[in-house]
């Protein structure tokens, strides 16, 4: 069996890549800049590439985790992202149809605000920034042009880092390395998901695409079980690898900036009914961490 991974050298593409790897695909792995071992570069907005690589390798399924995924940056500049965060899953999505592959968009729990969780999957979407816009018009894109996909929304990951920066988990050790005070969110609520978590659903929803035509949902939703701040999440962090945490003080109010949901706890009922679940608690999954300790 075949799958082209895009985003294949990000955090969860990576994850992705081992999943199907694991269970003997063959696997073509797309990157931009981060092009190595096997990784084939391609600049996805260049639609006829893409098309091309899609044609000659005729994949059995299309897992699409490419995108611009900082809220920050898409607040600033919208339509910069558009092309990629929008265009780019629409058209894989057409691609995807004609060759008849199973696809998967990842989108973001931050499709909705935040405001009245705990959200089902076809709960009314409400972004408040515009990273969660731009999610919500490619969902809308992506089923308009292949009503056959499958919409993954998955919540904050963490796991398999390369670097301290690479997620908003990990991020939280530059805060318990420093050695004066420093103020952390204690507002926001997240559910962390382990990336080995979310690759394997994946893998399973398209396993299950693939043997059950009558599956027919195109919305599914995961996240992980532990509500957090990012200030428990720090403390877990620094008591698990026997650092001091006294200097990290709790703050009540929103981060300032682009504006963030509060709680966008989603319901999992989808998947959950399909027998699909993998649920890494935060104090093992953070295990990855410890060499940021060394
Ligand atoms: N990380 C999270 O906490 C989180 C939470 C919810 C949803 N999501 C969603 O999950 C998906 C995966 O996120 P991630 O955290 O793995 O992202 P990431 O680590 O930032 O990786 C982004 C990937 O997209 C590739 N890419 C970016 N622009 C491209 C372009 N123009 N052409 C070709 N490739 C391009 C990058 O390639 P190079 O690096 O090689 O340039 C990289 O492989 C995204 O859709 C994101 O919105 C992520």
């Amino acid at each position: 069996m075949n799958v082209i991974v895009t985003g294949a050298s990000g955090l969860l593409g990576r994850a992705v890549v081992a999943e199907f790897k694991r269970n003997s695909w063959k696997v073509l792995g797309l990157a931009r800049t981060r092009v190595r071992d096997d990784l084939v570069q391609i600049e996805l907005a260049d639609i006829n590439a893409v098309s091309r690589i899609v044609r000659e390798f005729k994949p059995h399924a299309i897992v699409h985790c490419a995108a611009e995924r900082s809220p920050d940056k898409i607040q600033e500049n919208p339509s910069r992202y558009e092309k990629l965060n929008v265009a780019v899953p629409r058209e894989l999505a057409k691609l995807a149809d004609e060759v008849k592959a199973v696809f998967v968009f990842i989108s973001t729990d931050y499709v909705f605000s935040g405001e009245n969780p705990p959200y089902r999957e076809d709960d009314m979407v409400d972004p408040l920034n515009a990273y969660g816009v731009s999610k919500v018009k490619a969902e809308q894109a992506v089923i308009m042009n292949n009503s056959d996909s499958c919409i993954l929304r998955i919540p904050v990951l963490y796991g398999g880092e390369e670097s301290i920066e690479e997620s908003a988990v990990s991020v939280l050790i530059n805060s318990i390395k420093m050695n004066v005070q420093v103020q952390v969110s204690n507002l926001e609520i997240r559910f962390p998901s382990h990336t080995k978590d979310v690759a394997g659903i994946i893998y399973e929803l398209v396993q299950r695409k693939l043997q059950d035509k009558s599956l027919k949902s195109n919305i599914y939703q995961w996240c992980g079980s532990e509500p957090f701040t990012k200030y428990e999440m720090a403390c877990i962090i620094a008591e698990t690898f026997g650092q001091d945490h006294d200097h990290l003080v709790p703050v009540n109010v929103a981060s300032p900036g682009t504006p963030r949901p509060m709680n966008c706890q989603m319901s999992c009922e989808r998947l959950e009914n399909l027998g699909i679940r993998r649920n890494t608690r935060f104090v093992d999954g953070i295990e990855d961490f410890r060499k940021f300790f060394e």
